[in-house]
């Protein structure tokens, strides 16, 4: 169990392409998901991916139960999710402001698909299945991209919307990172 170095944009790691999990239920699998968790809970996240802690494997973790970084936003049942795959169920597109353990103090406007479905497996193999939209399908989007070598910035299509969290939202105390 620790609270893990997240790797920063700019790393080439964040750029790869993650490895499938392989073994389920290994204390290899258990440990790197308890990093995780640690770290994400130490830097008051949404959702954090293995690469963001230089692990190139096909796991993410996300949940949001009362965050302060999204007073707003719907609450996500904490998920460990591996091997996932995202199918969008139509062409609707949201946009929604994002940020991200890896693009401290920043903030952007994001579009993502609206409704998914998402499949994979827990870090014992046992399938997910989910249909959901609105925050819930942006979190696993943002989450799963990591996976592929994508940051967040890297979707934004209006840079006028795209800056310093202290800047764009002065005075309300909004974490960082
Ligand atoms: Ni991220």
């Amino acid at each position: 169990m620790a609270v893990r170095p997240v790797l920063r944009m700019g790393d080439p790691r964040l750029l790869q392409v993650s490895a499938p999990v392989s073994a389920f239920g290994t204390p290899e699998l258990r440990a790197l998901v308890q990093d995780m968790q640690d770290t994400m809970a130490a830097m008051n996240g949404a959702g954090i991916a293995a690469p963001q802690i230089g692990v190139q494997l096909q796991v993410v973790i996300f949940g949001v139960g009362a965050n302060p970084r999204y007073p707003d936003a719907d609450q996500v049942p904490y998920t460990v999710l591996c091997n996932p795959a995202i199918t969008p169920l139509d062409a609707q597109e949201e946009e929604g402001w994002e940020g991200c353990l890896s693009v401290p103090g920043m903030r952007g406007i994001v579009p993502r698909h609206a409704n998914v479905r998402y499949t994979g497996c827990d870090l014992d193999g046992n399938p997910i299945d989910r249909t959901v939209s609105g925050f819930h399908a942006r979190v696993v989007q943002h989450e799963c991209d990591h996976l592929w070598g994508i940051l967040y910035p890297m979707r934004i299509r209006d840079m006028s919307r795209f800056g310093f969290t202290e800047e764009l939202f002065p005075g309300q105390n909004i974490p960082d990172d």
